[in-house]
């Protein structure tokens, strides 16, 4: 038996630390953006970031310079205390350094002592299964307890390794603090020896091709998604345990038209949000990520046709039953939660 047992599962790991979440809190996390909070010219834009984008998250792992790390660490530890997170209700979280790196614990440390309040979720790279959970767990647990914290840290996984990928499952059911997984293709591609030196997206060498014309003219081919079946495969796990699946960075900044699609695909597929590296890109994770004003229109006529999900209807040729009904209110209810923040799509879902 390697799981908690039930009775045990959501007792807190450290005398005095706070109840786990049986729960995870109802948050709108379509973007998270991330901020290298050693560069001083940016830290002080980080109020506006967290007007523009439901996440913001002070990045210590890589893109930092190794002689970066403390001054990108007091950095964060800044960031904290730019905004009242909490009040604000924008989403305020860090990605640390790995577990075997030399800067994981006092990132983690730091963080939790002093800045704890407001911190909402700790993002974990290079997660390779349920164990590298329990570690930070355990340790959140007696720092949540010595700094006298009354909610709990929640802790986000990056799916970047083939060893992660075989135990997806496994992770995102390790802990009640696990609040969500993101893929990350750059070091996934990496892990898996893949061909490419891209971040995301397709290639074009990743492609179909039709079979040969008899009149011998060029055959069509189109290029296919390289991480269905990550996606699909994280989508599942996420499903499963309860938590909230995201897709990861779109590294070419200046192809808009390609990180739009890559974000809609997974969205299509089931992930809640994305990734923004780029103030460019908190624009598109914000209209890729809430429902289209068509979408939830037709949405809640199927709710409406269908009152309590019980029965069956035709809408407009389709046919509607149970089931739709279970596909509408996910649009419907994510409608609700877009709105409550966004007035401007709020009046399009009700027009
Ligand atoms: C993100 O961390 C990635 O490796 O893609
Ligand atoms: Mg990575």
């Amino acid at each position: 038996m390697t799981a908690r047992t039930p009775r045990q599962f959501f007792k807190p790991l450290a005398a005095g630390a706070p109840e786990p979440y049986r729960e995870l809190p109802i948050k709108l996390e379509r973007m998270i953006h991330f901020v290298p909070p050693h560069i001083e010219k940016v830290r002080a834009k980080v109020p506006g970031m967290a007007d523009a984008a439901d996440v913001v998250l002070a990045n210590l792992e890589d893109a930092i310079p190794a002689d970066a790390k403390e001054a990108a660490r007091a950095g964060a530890i800044e960031m904290a205390g730019m905004v009242d997170w909490q009040a604000k209700g924008t989403g305020f979280w860090s990605r640390v350094n790995p577990l075997n790196s030399p800067w994981f614990i006092d990132d983690v440390t730091e963080l939790v002592m002093k800045a704890g309040d407001q911190l909402d979720v700790l993002m974990i790279p290079k997660v390779e299964g349920p164990f590298d959970i329990h570690y930070c767990d355990q340790l959140l647990a007696q720092l949540e307890a010595k700094a006298g914290l009354t909610r709990p840290i929640l802790l986000h996984a990056i799916l970047e390794t083939a060893e992660g990928v075989a135990r997806v499952e496994e992770i995102a059911l390790a802990s009640p603090r696990m609040q969500g997984i993101s893929l990350g293709p750059a070091d996934l591609a990496a892990s898996r020896k893949m061909k490419t030196t891209r971040v995301g997206g397709g290639h074009p060498f990743y492609r179909v091709i039709d079979d040969p014309n008899e009149d011998g003219s060029p055959r069509a081919t189109a290029q296919q998604d390289p991480w269905h079946y990550t996606v699909a495969r994280m989508v599942d796990a996420c499903g499963m345990a309860g938590i909230k699946p995201f897709y990861g960075p779109f590294g070419d900044i200046a192809d808009l038209d390609a990180c739009e699609q890559q974000f809609r695909n997974t969205f299509l597929m089931g992930c809640v949000g994305t990734w923004s590296l780029h103030p460019n890109q908190i624009a598109i994770a914000k209209k890729v990520f809430s429902p289209d004003p068509d979408e939830v229109k037709f949405a809640r006529r199927i709710m409406d046709a269908l009152p309590g999900g019980r029965g069956v209807a035709m809408l407009d040729g389709k046919m509607q039953d149970d089931a739709t009904w279970k596909q509408a209110k996910v649009i419907c209810d994510l409608a609700d939660l877009v709105s409550a923040k966004d007035p401007e799509l709020a009046a399009a879902y009700s027009a």
